[in-house]
């Protein structure tokens, strides 16, 4: 299965620490933030990954990452993204390196508990519309920070809000989907949001009104290391006690 792992943007909510740096460089316990998220696609069983990225710090990718093999991939290619126009406008830049196949797009600031390659399994099972990974939460402050989808008696998904004042479910979206080939056509339609950026709920707004959404439940913990200096550090404590990508 082909991977595009998103790790650009400007890190503002981690501004201080990302002055100089990307935030995925970061450290989460041992090792930088990206290699976590690598782990992730390669326990999920991506073996080519695309890693998009801004391009002052393309180097230190790639002299972090190199060519992927040491960390389990077999071919690890890099593309770059101008400016930050948002997380549908970087997955774009993964066209041609996605040849028409079905592919797994993840944030590299998404941290989780658990392996994520059942739904993985899944997709791959029915690589059709697309597949989202949920995260249950209480904490109606954290969700106001993230995709919330509200969800009908039927358990489908009836519309993704991005950021919302009132959150219409206990879910937070995380940052794993998983695409059939023509979401490279939906994101051409796209226009930029509020705060200027092609967002990726809009991409998987198109597929939940098209009645082609599913998702999983992720269990155990989830976070969103770039959300917050707060978020950056607890994700860091959770992962330093409990690891991260375990599998059963
Ligand atoms: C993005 C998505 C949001 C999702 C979150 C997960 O938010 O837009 O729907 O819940 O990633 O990490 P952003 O980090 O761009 O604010």
């Amino acid at each position: 299965m082909r991977g595009v792992l998103l790790a650009g943007g400007t890190g503002s909510r981690l501004r201080r620490l990302t002055k100089i740096t990307n935030k995925h460089l970061l450290p989460i316990y041992d090792r930088s933030m990206v290699e976590w998220a690598v782990e992730a696609l390669v326990t999920a069983g991506v073996t080519d990954l695309l890693l998009v990225t801004g391009g002052s710090r393309i180097g230190d990718f790639m002299q972090l990452l190199g060519d992927g093999h040491e960390l389990g991939l077999h071919t690890l290619n890099y593309a770059v993204q101008e400016q930050a126009g948002g997380i549908a406008e970087a997955l774009g830049l993964a066209e041609s390196f996605a040849e028409g196949e079905p592919i797994v797009v993840m944030l590299a600031d998404n941290v989780f508990e658990w392996s994520f390659a059942p739904t993985i399994a899944a997709f791959k099972a029915d690589p059709t519309g697309c597949r989202l990974v949920l995260s249950a939460s209480d904490d109606q402050d954290h969700l106001r920070h993230l995709g919330v989808p509200e969800i009908d008696d039927a358990g489908a998904i009836r519309s993704i809000v991005e950021k919302p004042q009132d959150p219409p479910s206990n879910f937070a979206v995380t940052g794993v989907y998983c695409y059939e080939p023509s979401v490279f056509d939906i994101i051409k339609t796209l226009v930029p949001s509020g705060r200027g950026e092609l967002e990726i709920t809009d991409v998987n707004n198109h597929y939940v009104d098209a009645g082609r959404a599913r998702y999983d439940v992720q269990p155990g913990f989830w976070g969103d290391a770039g959300e917050s200096i707060a978020a950056y550090q607890s994700v860091g404590e959770f992962v330093s006690r409990n690891g991260a990508n375990k599998t059963r």
